[in-house]
């Protein structure tokens, strides 16, 4: 079962979304070569809490930080530490809040300075991706045109997506039904009805698709330990254009949007 959310619900995942999406802009301008990713960890925690609203990340099955911090070759999920962040790491920044009990879900990469320009080009090709995916997200279509807008723009460039990991609908819980994956695999997915509260999130490695967890138990890192870039935004499915909940008041420039 899907949820649909009313009215009211959609009111207060706007909020719970603008809160997750500024504090995304905070941590991504907070970043710069030299401080620490506990430090970032702990900046998030600040901005979170100015906001009144929660960490959806701390405690979730015992994660153990307010926000994943996943630097080069790391995919999502990593862990705040001693890490000191150089000059051309990428970071990819996934910011979960919880605000009157419902959930924004949202993450960027960006380059510490500037990076190696392989790796810009896989952070503007996920970001490419992450749009392409929204735009398929309207009544009518199904889950599957989410995923394979995604797959496609990113095979194009040579790129691979990620399989383990996921999108997902998102609302008073961070995981809801539907499962968006970022390929499509034959199976039939659900329909898409206005309403639906989805996180769209494409994780794009480098090199190879392959992933595994470091001893942390939770740090996702490419197998071949070559660069990985991870966008999301939190999406109302409506029966015209999405509407970006976790929007940002600063849109990236060049972006190709399709119909
Ligand atoms: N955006 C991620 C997700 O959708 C964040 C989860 S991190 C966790 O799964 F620690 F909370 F699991
Ligand atoms: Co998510």
């Amino acid at each position: 079962m899907i949820a649909i959310k009313n009215d009211r619900e959609v009111r207060a995942m706007r909020e719970a979304c603008l809160v997750a999406g500024h504090v995304l802009d905070e941590v991504c301008a907070f970043v710069m070569p030299g401080i620490t990713t506990r430090e970032i960890d702990a900046y998030a925690a600040d901005r979170i809490a100015s906001r009144g609203a929660k960490s959806a990340f701390l405690g979730y099955r015992g994660y153990p930080c307010t926000m994943c911090i996943s630097v080069n070759e790391q995919v999502v999920h990593g862990l705040a530490g001693s890490r000191r962040i150089q000059y051309g790491d990428i970071l990819s920044l996934d910011v979960g809040v919880i605000l009157n009990g419902f959930i924004g879900d949202n993450a960027r990469t960006v380059a510490a300075g500037a990076c190696d320009s392989g790796h810009q080009k896989l952070i503007d090709v996920t970001e490419m991706a992450l749009y392409e995916g929204i735009s398929k997200a309207v009544a009518g279509n199904r889950v599957q045109d989410i995923s394979r807008a995604i797959q496609t723009l990113v095979e194009s460039h040579g790129f691979n997506v990620v399989r383990e990991f996921v999108g997902h609908g998102v609302g008073r819980t961070m995981h809801e039904e539907p499962q968006i994956p970022n390929y499509v695999d034959g199976t039939s997915s659900p329909k898409l009805r206005a309403g639906m509260t989805l996180a769209i999130e494409p994780m794009v490695n480098l090199g190879r698709a392959g992933v595994e967890i470091l001893n942390d138990g939770w740090t996702v890192v490419t197998r071949d330990r070559k660069a990985s870039a991870h966008f999301e935004h939190t999406v109302l499915v409506k029966d015209g254009s999405p509407e970006i909940l976790t929007c940002r008041c600063v849109k990236p420039s060049g972006l190709k949007v399709s119909s």
